[in-house]
């Protein structure tokens, strides 16, 4: 169920890809939903590049060499288990994938507008400046990331992400599960799906108003080393799936 919340809204914005088709996967579609929340941060399918190539090439590979880039991931999502590695590859190798992907999508975003607020652009602004505190008491996503001119440099600027990043892989992304050193600043300390949801209208709003719009803040490695350090390289390390507070630990336990 947390699972599906941080998942996130697609209020009335389509998923980039192919429209959605009859879907003809059963209701819960388990491994679809944990591919949404682990994996769509990074990753379209047929959508372009995000931080991540586009998959769409990858589901006409060979299993064998399929399988092996997803045991890859691990580095970027946490650990996986072996079962949870096939249950990717086959996903991914799925001839209905992508309608698949689409009805997880819109069954989180069901679930998100039963259970959450409306986005507020204003309450997003807020968090991300760091005037309203996270509850869960981690950084300002300002402290790194810069939005239309005002912000830090450690992360990208996130001014242009509206363009290339429908709702929910914003909202699985803003959650930190994705980035190494997001990870680190926010582990036990995890932005809530409402919040996430609220950053998200902010960022969205944002693109458009940018008056140097394409601009990319320099990732300051060094820097970013820096911080690694300071929130602690143990924290960076430890398989986070365990901690209640990880976004992905009940996709994790779901599938077990
Ligand atoms: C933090 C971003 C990130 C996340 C999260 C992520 N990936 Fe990746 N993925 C990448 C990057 C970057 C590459 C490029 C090759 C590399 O770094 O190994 C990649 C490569 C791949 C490839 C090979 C594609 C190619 O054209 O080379 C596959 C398949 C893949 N990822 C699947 C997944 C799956 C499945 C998940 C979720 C379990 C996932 N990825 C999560 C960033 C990510
Ligand atoms: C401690 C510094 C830090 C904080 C705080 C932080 N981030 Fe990040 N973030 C980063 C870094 C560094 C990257 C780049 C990671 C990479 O390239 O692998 C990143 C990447 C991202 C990305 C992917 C950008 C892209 O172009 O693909 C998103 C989205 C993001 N952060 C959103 C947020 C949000 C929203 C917040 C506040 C809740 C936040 N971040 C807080 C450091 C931070």
């Amino acid at each position: 169920m947390f699972t599906s919340a941080l998942v996130a809204l697609a209020m009335g914005q389509a998923a980039p890809g192919p429209s959605v088709q009859e879907p003809s996967q059963a209701p819960d579609d388990a491994v679809a939903g944990a591919y949404v929340s682990r994996c769509s941060g990074c990753h379209t399918i047929g959508g372009g590049p995000l931080k991540g190539p586009d998959l769409a090439a990858s589901t006409q590979w060979p299993r064998a060499s399929l399988r092996l880039a997803v045991a890859k991931m691990d580095k970027n999502t946490g650990p996986m288990t072996d079962a949870e590695v096939d249950a990717f590859t086959d996903l991914l190798l799925a001839p209905d994938v992508r309608p698949r992907l689409e009805a997880a999508r819109a069954a989180a975003a069901k679930n998100l507008q039963a259970s959450l607020e409306p986005p507020s652009e204003a309450t997003g602004e807020e968090l991300f400046s760091g005037r309203l505190g996270l509850s869960g008491g981690g950084p300002s996503c300002a402290a790194c990331h810069r939005v239309a001119g005002s912000g830090g440099a450690l992360g990208p600027d996130l001014t242009h992400l509206a363009g290339k990043m429908d709702e929910v892989a914003m909202v699985s992304a803003f959650q930190g599960a994705n980035f190494p050193i997001m990870r680190a600043a926010y582990a036990g300390r995890a932005i809530t799906p409402q919040e996430a949801v609220h950053l998200a209208a902010y960022v969205r709003g944002a693109k458009g108003k940018d008056s140097d719009r394409g601009s990319h803040a320099v990732f300051a490695a060094g820097a970013a080393l820096g911080l690694v350090g300071f929130f602690g390289l143990a924290a960076l390390l430890r398989p986070h799936r365990r901690t209640g507070a990880t976004p992905y630990a009940s996709t994790a336990g779901a599938r077990r």
